[in-house]
């Protein structure tokens, strides 16, 4: 079995994880919560989306987010940018690292950024360029990889179509998220397999959401095909806008517990991490969805009679 000796997860509970709450979460707790990741060892944490603010309220504090972080120095704190304006706002912000983010559906890119895939793309290059051009490192998302809320099934082949496009296009990682956590292990494969044959392997990361209890099967399940790095999200925090119903992304508490089980690397420190986890859902007034979370909770909670 071949599984890397070393992980990279990519945090995104501060964007992905928060993105979809209703009640708008003041900009100091979204900066506690990045820098607390960061300092629990996180080598990345995706901190915010330059997105209009019509579309998405809670990412509109978006500029005094990044702007006031303390930086940890080697972590990096990659934003995503769906256009030129929200690129060119991102950098004056400080960006080091964007994210542009198409979609495997036709249907699920028309309604989360509204224009199809192809024209997605289009407007996607020059953004590639300027990034190019300052120096700016740009990661590459690709939607409903394993399902779409709107098409249902995803051809693998489609997939492989626009990862590689964005791949062309100057992105050096491809993010293949399973938007709604419908996939399971045999098409995850399935799915990276056809991928990968476009994309090389080490250039690409599984996002995927637990809707059905199925992502870290799905993970292991990619892991021994050669990915190395990982989406996760903080007490698996999140959800889509534009995808009703999907939960979390898979909670980083169960990740870093998994992996370092079997031995695999990661750089996080599990308690800092669950920590981390707690407080941000005692921020938004809920329980963490992870498994690892509750577990050590009730280990450390005093034996009652
Ligand atoms: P649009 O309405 O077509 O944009 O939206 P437009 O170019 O026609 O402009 C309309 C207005 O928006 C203008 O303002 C622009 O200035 C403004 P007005 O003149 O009317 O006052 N605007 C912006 N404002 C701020 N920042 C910008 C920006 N661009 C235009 N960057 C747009 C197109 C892409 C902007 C919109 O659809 C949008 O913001 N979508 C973002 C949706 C989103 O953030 N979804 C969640 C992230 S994706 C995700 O979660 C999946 C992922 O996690 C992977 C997975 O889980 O599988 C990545
Ligand atoms: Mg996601």
């Amino acid at each position: 079995m071949q599984l890397p000796e070393t992980v990279k997860i990519v945090e995104v509970g501060p964007r992905d994880g928060l993105q979809n709450e209703d009640t708008v979460i003041a900009d100091t707790v979204k900066i506690e919560l990045i820098q607390r990741l960061a300092d629990a060892g996180l080598p990345t944490v995706e901190a915010t989306a330059f997105v209009s603010p019509r579309w998405v309220p809670q990412m509109a504090d978006h500029d005094r987010v990044l702007r006031s972080i303390r930086r940890r120095p080697g972590t990096n704190y990659p934003v995503l940018t769906p256009n030129l304006k929200g690129f060119e706002n991102a950098v004056a912000a400080g960006a080091e690292e964007v994210a542009v983010f198409g979609a495997a559906s036709e249907s699920f890119s028309r309604r989360n950024i509204n224009c199809g895939i192809d024209e997605s793309l289009e407007r996607f290059a020059p953004v590639l360029e300027a990034a190019g051009n300052q120096g700016v490192r740009v990661r590459g998302y690709v939607s409903c990889v394993l399902g779409c809320p709107y098409e249902g099934e995803i051809n693998p082949a489609t997939v492989a179509h626009v990862a590689e496009s964005l791949f062309r296009m100057g992105c050096y990682e491809i993010s293949l998220g399973d938007t709604i956590g419908v996939g399971t292990a045999l098409r995850a494969q399935r799915m990276v397999a056809a991928v990968a044959e476009r994309v090389p392997m080490d250039c690409l990361a599984a996002h995927f959401h637990d809707t059905y209890g199925q992502a870290l099967a799905n993970l292991l399940a990619v892991l021994q095909l050669g990915v190395a790095t990982v989406d996760s999200s903080v007490a698996g925090l999140g959800g889509c806008p534009y995808a009703r119903g999907a939960s979390g992304n898979v909670a980083t508490e169960d990740v870093v517990y998994m992996l370092h089980g079997m031995g695999i690397e990661t750089g996080v420190d599990l308690d800092d991490l669950a920590a981390t986890g707690r407080w941000i859902c005692a921020q938004l007034g809920k329980h963490p969805a992870s498994r690892v979370a509750r577990a050590l909770a009730a280990k450390q909670a005093p034996t009652g009679h």
